[in-house]
Parts: structure tokens; C-alpha cells; sequence
């Protein structure tokens, strides 16, 4: 295992619970964890991991990413709080375990929150639902080792909307003297040729990849983070790779992969799809 982490070897992939592959890797070796790990409530072919036992699934894996994540690493968990079944008392509550996790990540874990960015679903799979609005989005929680982080902003600028290039021509904005904001002057400036600054929202459609795997992601949820807080040849690693996206948007990039699935099959596609990429 400490091959990958001391070698040039682009990626490793391994069948085994994710949790316990993170704690065997060389402490402070990783720079992103991103992962989608099985959602509360939901009914899949790797269990049931219900909203009263959720904290207790996730403990193991938060406490491998704080062994293996260096001190200026990260960690993205794409999460969707599915509602508690109704009864003949209650409606379909709305879990708040998603939140709960969060306050975990902080509290125990001693992770900063850089912030809870939502993706909006285009095309959400229709539930049906008459107690509340239909389910159209997911979170990324977005967590720090390090309480003042670096991020790479630049890499994931967006096109301007026409109406802010309108603005623009018009306005100047001068840094305040504290660095982060800036005041509005009547000069005009140039736009960033990178792009906008990017938002907390991400939009984009559920991935019509259909296959082997129930739930794959669309690359480009990995992509953004994956661009904004690593650089060539680190290593980015997935503790529920399923079909790999997180892996195939870290190669295509340049980054190295780790990732863990307890599904031999779901490592075997993977594993074929890096090696085709590459
Ligand atoms: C939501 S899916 C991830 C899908 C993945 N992001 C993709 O795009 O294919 C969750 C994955 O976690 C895996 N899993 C469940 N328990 C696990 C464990 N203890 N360790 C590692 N992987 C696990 C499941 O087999 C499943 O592939």
C-alpha cells in the first residue's frame, strides 16, 4: 500500500471496507477525499444504512480521513437525505442526519466547514411525493483539515452572465483594505478573462450512465473540487468508489487515485475504465 503514496503509480484500487483501507495507508498522504458514500434510508444492493445509524457508519470513515488527509488536505462528502418511511401517525419526514453529519464533521472531527454547496438536479428522478416539494438536489459537504485553507478559485471560474459584462463596462471595484471585498467605484474595469468567481451551486443533470453500478455519479461533481484544492500528482482518493467517477475525473486531470469499494465487481469496472483512460 505505501507504494502508491511513495511511487509514480497513477492508481490503486483495492476490494475491502473503505474506512479500514484509509487507516492502512501512511498517515498525512492524501490531499482530497471526495465520495459519495451510501445515503441514508436508501435501499441499495450494499444494505440499508438507516438515519439512526448513520453517525455510527460514518465515524470509521471520518476518522481514517483525519489519518489520512494531510494538513492542508480536504474532504467533499456528496450526501442526500432520503425521508424516513411514512406511517399510519407520521408524514415522510425530511431526515436531518445530513445536517447532524455536518455538525459531527466539526465538532468531533475537528474539520472546518468551507462551506455546504448544493447541486441542483436538471433532471431529478420523480418521487412522487404529497407531503412535501419534490426532491431536486443534493449536498456537497465541503470540509478543511486546516482552519485557514487555500483554494484554487481561479480554476473553477464560470463564464459571465451577459448581464454582469453589462454591469461591468460601467463599474470599477477596488479591493478594500482587508482583502476580501470589494467597493464599487465609477470607473470601468476589465472582467476576469478566467471568469466569474464560481458559485456554491452546482447544476447539472443525474448521470444516464446505466450499467453495472445503481447510483454513478456525473464527472463533473468531482471535477470542481478535484481542480480547486489539488494540483498535478496529488492524490485524491474515494473510500465508496462504485464505478470509479471520482477516479476517472482524478486521472483525467493529472492527479493520482486511491479508491475502495467492498463490491468486487464495482472494483473490477473501475479498475478497467483507469486502465482504458490511461
Ligand atoms: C453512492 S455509491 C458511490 C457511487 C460512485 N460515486 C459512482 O459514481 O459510481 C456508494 C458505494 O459505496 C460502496 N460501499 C458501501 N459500503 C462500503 C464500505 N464499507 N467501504 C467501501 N465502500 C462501501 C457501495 O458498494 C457503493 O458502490
Amino acid at each position: 500500500m505505501n507504494d502508491i503514496i511513495a511511487s509514480s503509480t497513477k492508481f490503486y484500487t483495492s476490494c475491502q471496507d473503505g474506512a479500514a483501507g484509509m487507516m492502512a495507508l501512511p498517515p498525512k498522504s492524501v490531499k482530497l477525499i471526495y465520495g459519495s458514500p451510501p445515503y441514508p434510508n436508501a435501499d441499495r444492493n450494499y444494505g440499508v444504512w438507516k438515519s439512526k445509524d448513520y453517525l455510527e457508519h460514518m465515524k470509521p470513515f471520518l476518522a481514517g480521513a483525519r489519518h489520512v488527509l494531510q494538513d492542508d488536505g480536504f474532504i467533499v462528502i456528496n450526501v442526500k437525505a432520503n425521508r424516513d418511511k411514512a406511517t399510519t401517525k407520521h408524514s415522510s419526514k425530511r431526515s436531518l442526519i445530513v445536517e447532524k453529519l455536518a455538525i459531527l464533521m466539526e465538532e468531533e472531527f475537528e474539520l472546518s466547514c468551507v462551506d455546504i454547496e448544493i447541486w441542483v438536479k436538471g433532471n431529478p428522478v420523480p418521487t412522487g411525493l404529497r407531503c412535501a416539494c419534490q426532491d431536486a438536489y443534493e449536498q456537497n459537504l465541503w470540509f478543511s483539515v486546516a482552519p485557514k485553507w487555500k483554494i484554487n478559485l481561479d480554476a473553477i471560474r464560470r463564464p459571465y452572465e451577459s448581464h454582469s459584462l453589462e454591469t461591468y463596462q460601467g463599474y470599477e471595484y477596488k479591493p478594500r483594505t482587508n482583502g476580501l471585498s470589494y467597493v464599487r467605484k465609477q470607473k470601468v474595469i476589465e472582467p476576469n478573462p478566467l471568469g466569474a468567481l464560481p458559485l456554491n451551486v452546482i447544476t447539472g443533470g443525474v448521470s444516464s450512465k446505466k450499467g453495472i453500478h445503481q447510483a454513478v455519479q456525473p464527472v463533473y461533481l468531482p471535477e470542481k473540487y478535484i481542480k480547486a484544492t489539488t494540483q498535478e500528482s496529488d492524490i485524491v482518493l474515494d473510500p465508496w468508489m462504485g464505478s470509479g467517477t471520482t477516479g476517472i475525473a482524478a486521472l483525467s486531470l493529472g492527479r493520482r487515485f486511491i479508491g475502495f469499494d467492498i463490491f468486487q465487481e464495482y472494483v473490477d469496472v473501475a479498475t478497467r475504465s483507469f486502465n482504458q483512460l490511461l
